[in-house]
């Protein structure tokens, strides 16, 4: 480990999905690790409940040589005027999402690296890694060199919380390739499709539970294929009717028009377009996106996924 990362004690910024795991992950690999939480707040009491050092942000901050800024990306551009003046002379900040280096308007003392270490999932597979599990990649990057060793400072943090192997990359890269994949696949693709593929079923006279299990829950079988083997060690897994289906069909499914909305939305991720929005509806309230993740709490998807995996229809009813 380096010996820099090794030198003093680092402070990780908030105890979220990341922190939490982060910071536990630190301190398995040996670290001096204090938690950055508000004073009195949920995070303060968890982060104490597991044997953590707690001080306010700007506590953590003061005498920290590596501090982890793991605050909500939304929450982060009003919070840093009052944290940045906190960092002591020639700190490490590690980031792990470039979203506010390159969107947020952050200042930085010029004495400070900023790097990024982005892990690629969640905090439950960063955990699993650290404690053995299926290794996890991540992704590196120098925001601001001001040590001449911030690469070092981030290859030693990402060794430490467990990751392997790892991708230098630059903070635009990391950034708008993960604001594409969580909009287009991962969140945004992936809950559209389950969604419209279940309502055309269910239009259709279909019973909700069965579109549901079809559609939906199945989904992680192949994810998991996916994961393991890739697209073509995958089709090695499924019948020849799937296969066929495979590729006859899904290129319908994802055809020009979807295409050209790909196309549409990596332009605005990239124009910042996204990133106004998102900042718009944040300070707004999130008034909006709170009124839709309601909305769609209450989509018969839902019950149907209750009912599916409470039991089975009764044979003795037949159909
Ligand atoms: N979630 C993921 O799987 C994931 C994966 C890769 C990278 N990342 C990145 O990791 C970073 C953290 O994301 P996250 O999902 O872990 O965030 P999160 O779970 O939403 O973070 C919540 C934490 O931030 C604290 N907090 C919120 N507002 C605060 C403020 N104004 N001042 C001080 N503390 C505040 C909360 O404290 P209280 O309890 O006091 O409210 C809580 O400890 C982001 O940059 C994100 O893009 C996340």
């Amino acid at each position: 480990m380096s010996g820099r990362l090794a030198q003093g004690t680092v402070a990780v910024l908030g105890f979220g999905h990341q922190g939490e795991v982060q910071a536990l992950n630190l301190r398995d690999a040996g670290l001096a690790v204090v938690v950055g939480a508000r004073p009195g707040g949920e995070s303060e009491r968890r982060a104490s409940a597991a044997g953590f050092a707690t001080r306010d942000p700007a506590g953590a901050l003061r005498g920290a040589r590596t501090v982890a800024v793991l605050l909500p990306d939304q929450a982060l551009p009003a919070a840093w005027p009052a944290l940045a003046p906190a960092l002591a002379p020639g700190a490490a900040l590690v980031f792990a999402h470039g979203f506010n280096l390159l969107f947020g308007g952050l200042a930085f003392p010029e004495s400070v690296d900023v790097v990024l270490v982005a892990p690629t999932g969640p905090g439950s597979a960063l955990r699993a890694a650290r404690e053995g599990g299926a290794p996890l990649p991540a992704y590196l990057a120098v925001h601001r060199e001001a040590s001449g060793v911030a690469w070092e400072v981030a290859e030693a943090y990402a060794a430490a919380l467990g990751c392997a192997p790892l991708w230098r990359t630059t903070v635009r890269e990391e950034t708008e390739v993960d604001l594409f994949g969580e909009q287009v696949v991962l969140c945004g693709g992936m809950n559209a499709l389950v969604t419209a593929a279940f309502e055309t079923l269910v239009e259709h006279g279909y019973t909700p539970e069965i579109a549901y299990l079809e559609c939906v829950h199945q989904l992680k079988y192949l994810a998991d294929l996916l994961h393991a083997r890739g697209v073509a060690g995958l089709r090695d897994a499924i019948s020849g009717t799937a296969l066929f289906g495979d590729l006859s069909r899904g290129p319908r499914v994802i055809g020009p028009e979807s295409r050209a909305e790909m196309r549409a939305i990596l332009d605005e991720i990239r124009s910042g377009d996204f990133a106004r929005a998102w900042a718009r509806e944040a300070s707004g309230g999130r008034r909006w996106l709170d009124a839709e993740v309601e909305r769609a709490r209450g989509h018969a998807l839902e019950a149907a996924r209750r009912r599916a995996l409470a039991g089975g229809s009764d044979p003795a009813k037949g159909d």
